[in-house]
């Protein structure tokens, strides 16, 4: 090709091509190898410029010079543009691919639901507050005074060993243990609140028992404890019916059946009665005993009160029909996703 003869066509063309294959490059190292390619040695514009010296007219040399200077410019201004661009990407395509997609099973997660038991509680709680009742709460390690001796029996009080009790390891043996009743709640209340009281005390209790259907060794109860000026019986058997049809409706009615416990005196038992005839026995009540007023603080010459007990677990089994205890504490989602 003699240099002078379509000098300008052939540099426009060569810049044509490597602009063309410049911005084809899919990554950086493509376009290294490309840019070598058009402008390196052996390249067409490096071979032009070689044959620059065959141009017989000064000033045709001179532009065909300036011609191939302005190609190279380009084309390097060209790279340099592609590889930001391809830089950027590849950099964003490795974060991505190393970023963890914590919102990834959002959607798709189920939120679960509070446990049966916990459910009764609540549900518990807002029939009582709705009642007027005040919600406490006391330790699950207590004192042997608290669940015991100020509850009416003192030491060596034969009722004390229907509770199997489990001791714990601190100050005089046997004088500290996991609560085996919400009874000793009615202590502290008493002992820390302005009277009148009307307060649920809701709790895990704790008994020395091998599970069975019907037994757990750690359980939950809800206490109420009523003191004030002129209480009488009349007043605990009808807000024990008004509860009965408040929490499980007005077809259910309450029956409350001669008892004992040390604590009150007299004593019932009390079951309520469904819509289909069933008596379902739910816990223990009574006008608290002046010995149990006098621990708490009360005079008995000027208050009465009543107070009752029972089984949270029992209720939440029932209302669900659950045959087994131990089921609705295996954590089976089989069991579970069912409520
Ligand atoms: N604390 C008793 C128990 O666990 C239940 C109970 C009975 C509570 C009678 C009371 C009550 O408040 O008056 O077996």
């Amino acid at each position: 090709m003699p240099a002078s003869d379509g000098h300008a066509e052939h540099v426009a063309q060569a810049l044509a091509q490597a602009v063309a294959a410049l911005n084809g490059a899919a990554d950086v190292e493509s376009l290294r190898r490309l840019a070598n390619e058009h402008t390196g040695k052996g390249s067409v514009l490096i071979g032009l410029k070689s044959s620059l010296g065959a141009i017989a007219d000064v000033e045709t040399r001179k532009a065909a010079g300036r011609a191939i200077n302005e190609a190279m410019q380009s084309i390097e201004a060209l790279v340099a543009q592609r590889l930001t661009g391809l830089e950027r990407a590849a950099a964003a395509s490795a974060a991505a691919g190393e970023a963890m997609d914590l919102t990834e099973h959002l959607a798709a997660r189920s939120r679960g639901h509070a446990h049966i038991v916990t459910q009764a509680w609540e549900r518990l709680e807002d029939v009582f507050v709705g009642m007027g009742f005040k919600v406490a709460e006391g330790p699950e390690v207590e004192t042997d005074f608290h669940n015991f001796t100020a509850l009416n029996m003192p030491p060596d009080h034969p009722a004390r060993s229907g509770f199997d009790t489990l001791f714990v390891k601190h100050g005089a043996p046997g004088s500290n243990l996991l609560r085996t009743h919400t009874s000793p709640v009615q202590i502290r209340v008493m002992q820390e609140w302005d009277l009148p009281i009307y307060a649920v005390m809701p709790g895990r209790v704790f008994r020395r028992d091998t599970p069975d259907a019907t037994h757990m060794p750690v359980f939950h109860q809800i206490e109420g404890l009523v003191v004030d000026k002129g209480i009488t019986f009349a007043h605990l058997a009808g807000t024990i019916e008004a509860f009965t049809k408040a929490f499980f409706g007005s077809d259910f009615t309450s029956r409350l059946r001669p008892n004992y416990f040390p604590f009150t005196e007299p004593s019932a038992e009390f079951d309520v009665r469904s819509a289909n005839g069933k008596w379902i026995e739910l816990g223990g009540c009574g006008m608290v005993h002046p010995n149990v007023l006098r621990a708490g603080g009360v005079d008995p010459e000027v208050y009465t009160g009543f107070a009752f007990g029972f089984g949270i677990d029992r209720m939440a089994k029932e209302r669900h029909n659950v045959a087994d205890l131990r089921d609705m504490y295996a954590n089976d989602l089989r069991f579970v996703r069912q409520f």
